[in-house]
């Protein structure tokens, strides 16, 4: 699939069918995220693929956390499989290095048909037992994955032209 209709085509889903999620063609999303650049090729990342029904509820109920005055992830208990990105503690552009993996993990799972939803609101303490994550490895995110019932949404960005400048911070003149 062309890149520009995979990245318009990935999006934060939060509603799955409860059809099964194969794992093997998570691992070949995995083995795509796992080429993602990192610092000093140091590739800090671990992957916990969730699929336990008990290990999942558990999670499910760690990434439900208060925002704002709202409970987000409510749709957490519904999602048939996580994965979730550690990182070695230590790695100097660990959160740089584990986006890239999850990003190009997001786009994989697009390009397979999966939907997919990037999570970083949880109760962190909760989730890192939940999945018993040793203490030199940092919890940096969880992906939900499954069939999406949603409809792919028009992009809502912020005006590029706003954002670019050239040679010098704040210089739009070209
Ligand atoms: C680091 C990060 C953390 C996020 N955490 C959550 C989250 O906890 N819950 C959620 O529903 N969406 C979460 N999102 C999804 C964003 O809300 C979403 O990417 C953004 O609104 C753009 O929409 P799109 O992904 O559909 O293009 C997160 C995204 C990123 C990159």
């Amino acid at each position: 699939m062309e890149l520009l209709q995979l990245v318009k085509q990935r999006q934060s889903d939060r509603s799955y069918t409860q059809d099964k999620v194969d794992l093997e063609t998570i691992k070949k999303c995995l083995e795509i995220a796992h080429l993602a650049p990192s610092s000093i090729n140091s590739q800090p990342w671990r992957f916990i693929i969730v699929d336990d029904e008990q290990v999942r509820a558990n999670l499910a109920k760690a990434l439900q956390v208060e925002l704002k005055g709202n409970t987000i992830n409510k749709f957490a208990p519904t999602v048939p499989l996580f994965v979730a990105f550690c990182g070695e503690k230590d790695a100097r552009r660990r959160s740089f290095d584990l986006g890239a993996a999850v990003n190009y993990f997001c786009l994989a799972l697009a390009e397979q048909g999966l939907g997919s939803c990037i999570m970083g609101g949880m109760k962190e303490e909760e989730a890192v037992k939940a999945l018993n994550i040793p203490e030199d490895y940092k919890l940096e995110i969880v992906v939900a994955v499954g069939y999406s019932t949603q409809e792919t949404r028009e992009k809502n960005r912020k005006n590029l032209d706003d954002l670019l400048f050239y040679n010098q911070f704040g210089n739009k003149a070209k």
